[in-house]
């Protein structure tokens, strides 16, 4: 039996209709969608994620998986980057049609308590999202969001201003410093030292860095998995990943079910 390391999170979830808000580009192939969903925006924590059913696609489509970039009363806000026909689709819905989003989904980030560690976010390109809500819920942190030019570098401006600090790179230079976001984090580190929980969100190489960094530097890192998924529920094994457990044995968990946040130290890369 698989124990999950975060705990204390509302595992209810529940197929609901969203009424679309508005839905509008952010920039570049990136578009914000606003929902009218009061059961999921009402018992989301950050980290979950939300299984959509896109209109417009084929009655067998799958559904698609994006994170909660934000909660507030009754509304739902999605930011995803238009990849394919799913999310090309998703683009096109317009104000007052009705989408079924099934959520909220998965473990979520173990919140830091009061006076304690401080987090530091790490963020590539849409994976941004959950540390946008994740900010709306903890006073005060830094993000680090990276991209490989400036038109990945999204949301920087909607961090609450003075309680969070907002660092950024680009590979190309084009906005913040040029590299990988990494060497951010190593500065980071370099100033709270083990006095910092880090927290991840974005391709598989920026988070096996960051796992990397955090053992150096005796950190604990929450990564938040990106796997193709299909069933969303633990049905279909679709979304396997290898991980570690506290004895040793090595075993295969889902990342809808049981993560999308696992451990650094779990994973088994
Ligand atoms: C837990 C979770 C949270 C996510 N949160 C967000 C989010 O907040 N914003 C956002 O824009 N996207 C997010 N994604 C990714 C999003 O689900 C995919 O981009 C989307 O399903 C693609 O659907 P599509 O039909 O447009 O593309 P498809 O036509 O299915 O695929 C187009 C391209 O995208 C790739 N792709 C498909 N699914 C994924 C995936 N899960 N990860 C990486 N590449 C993929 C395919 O390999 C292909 O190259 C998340 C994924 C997961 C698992
Ligand atoms: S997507 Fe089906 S088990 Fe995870």
């Amino acid at each position: 039996m698989y124990e999950p390391k975060v705990e204390g999170i509302k595992l209810e979830s529940r197929d609901e209709t969203g009424r679309v808000l508005s839905i509008r580009p952010v920039q570049g192939d990136y578009w914000l969608l606003r929902l009218h969903t009061p059961f999921i925006a009402g018992s989301a924590q950050p980290g979950q994620y939300v299984h959509i059913r896109v209109p417009g696609l084929e009655e067998s489509a799958l559904r698609r998986p994006f994170s909660i970039y934000g909660c507030e009363g009754d509304v739902l806000e999605i930011l995803f980057k238009v990849v394919g026909r799913g999310s090309a689709a998703l683009s096109r819905v317009k104000e007052g049609d009705t989408l079924r989003i099934l959520g909220p989904l998965g473990n979520g980030f173990p919140l830091p308590g009061e006076n304690s560690l401080h987090p530091v976010c790490v963020a590539g390109g849409y994976g941004v999202a959950p540390f946008h809500f994740f900010a709306s819920r903890v006073p005060k942190g830094t993000v680090l969001i990276g991209g490989r030019t400036a038109g990945d570098i999204l949301c920087a401006g909607s961090f609450p201003k003075n309680k969070w600090h907002v660092g950024i790179a680009t590979e190309d230079g084009s906005q913040g410093m040029k590299g990988l976001v990494t060497r951010l984090l190593e500065e980071a580190l370099q100033t709270h030292g083990g006095k910092a929980v880090l927290y991840a969100c974005g391709p598989d190489g920026m988070l096996r860095a960051v796992g990397k960094m955090a053992e150096s530097f005796g950190c604990t890192a929450w990564l938040s998995l990106d796997k193709h998924m299909v069933c969303g529920v633990g049905a279909c094994l679709a979304c396997v990943q290898k991980i570690r457990t506290p004895d040793g044995a090595e075993r295969l968990v889902r990342v809808c079910k049981e993560g999308p946040v696992f451990e650094a130290s779990e994973i088994v890369w």
